[in-house]
């Protein structure tokens, strides 16, 4: 044999679960699902993928902290296998929990934290593997607001005037990313303004992101869809307000590109006459 597969070779027989010798029992914790950022109000589903490596190798108990609150065990070992514990911002939907996850339910901000896994194997050697996963409870905005200016209700707009938006997200934790669009297409750069944000003693923050522009851009038919998207955690709240633009003021405008599509025909025929003279003239 070539001797530069010895080593290799011995390596993998070594590493081959196979030929494990039975004491060598481990427990490796594959995955372990925390969501990163979940409404107030969800119930949600913690999930830790274990596999019990070794000949009979059996599961001891499955220990859920969050921080130093032990708040849910499974044992392994005997009939009674469930037990939840309830501490602020975590109560435990017992029957929808198994040896793999927990369920959470109705979690608040006093949720939020480091939640650990403990898996560990059946005696005499008692094989244990932690992982650990952090979770902030997120509050969307309590509404989302377009505002325009008041009068008249719903507002129209004249050519030759600048539009402003305010778009409002109230209270939300953390600060709700806000965007603008106009008929599904995004817009940025100078027509869009941030505002100074406003928080209350609870850390929920409003925000407001202002949109200016001049019509008659991103009107059809005088009329302007625009949405604002609020973003938190990954949740978004739309609100969307159709913005109106003055017939007579666009009438003027009108007016203009039909004078403009005057012109345009004239260079057609002029450029239909040449092409005329051209073929008349050519062999
Ligand atoms: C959480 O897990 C990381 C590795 O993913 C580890 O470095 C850290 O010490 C753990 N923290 C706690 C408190 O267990
Ligand atoms: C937008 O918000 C700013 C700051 O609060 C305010 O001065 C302005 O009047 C608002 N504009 C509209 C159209 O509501």
């Amino acid at each position: 044999m070539d001797r530069r597969l010895v080593l290799p070779l011995a390596a993998l027989l070594l590493l081959g679960r196979g030929v494990r010798p039975y004491s060598d029992k481990t427990v490796e914790i594959v995955e372990l699902v925390v969501p990163e950022s979940p409404k107030v109000g969800d119930d949600v589903t913690l999930t830790c993928r274990f596999n019990l490596v070794g000949n009979n190798h059996r599961l001891y108990t499955v220990n859920w902290w969050r921080g130093k609150d032990q708040f849910y065990t499974y044992k392994g070992t005997t009939l009674d296998r469930k037990h939840a514990y309830s501490f602020q911002g975590i109560q435990v939907k017992e029957e929808a929990s198994t040896e793999e996850s927990v369920v959470l339910q109705d979690v608040s901000e006093d949720t939020s934290g480091l939640f650990k896994c403990e898996v560990m194997g059946e005696g005499p050697s008692f094989r244990t593997a932690v992982a650990n996963k952090t979770m902030t409870v997120v509050i969307p905005p309590r509404k989302v607001e377009i505002l325009a200016r008041s009068q008249p209700d719903p507002p129209v707009y004249q050519v030759g005037e600048t539009i402003h938006l305010n778009c409002t997200a109230t209270a939300a934790k953390p600060r709700a990313t806000l965007t603008w669009k106009i008929d599904d297409v995004p817009v940025e750069g100078h027509h869009v303004l941030r505002l100074p944000d406003y928080e209350d003693q609870r850390g929920r923050i409003t925000s407001t992101l202002n949109l200016a522009w001049d019509p008659p851009a991103y009107f059809h038919s005088n009329v302007a869809r625009v949405a604002c998207h609020a973003v938190v955690g990954g949740h978004t709240t739309i609100a969307t307000k159709d913005i109106y633009l003055n017939p007579a003021s666009s009438a003027a405008l009108n007016h203009l590109y039909a004078s403009k599509g005057c012109q345009l025909s004239t260079t057609w025929t002029i450029l239909n006459l040449v092409f005329f003279f051209l073929v008349r003239h050519s062999p």
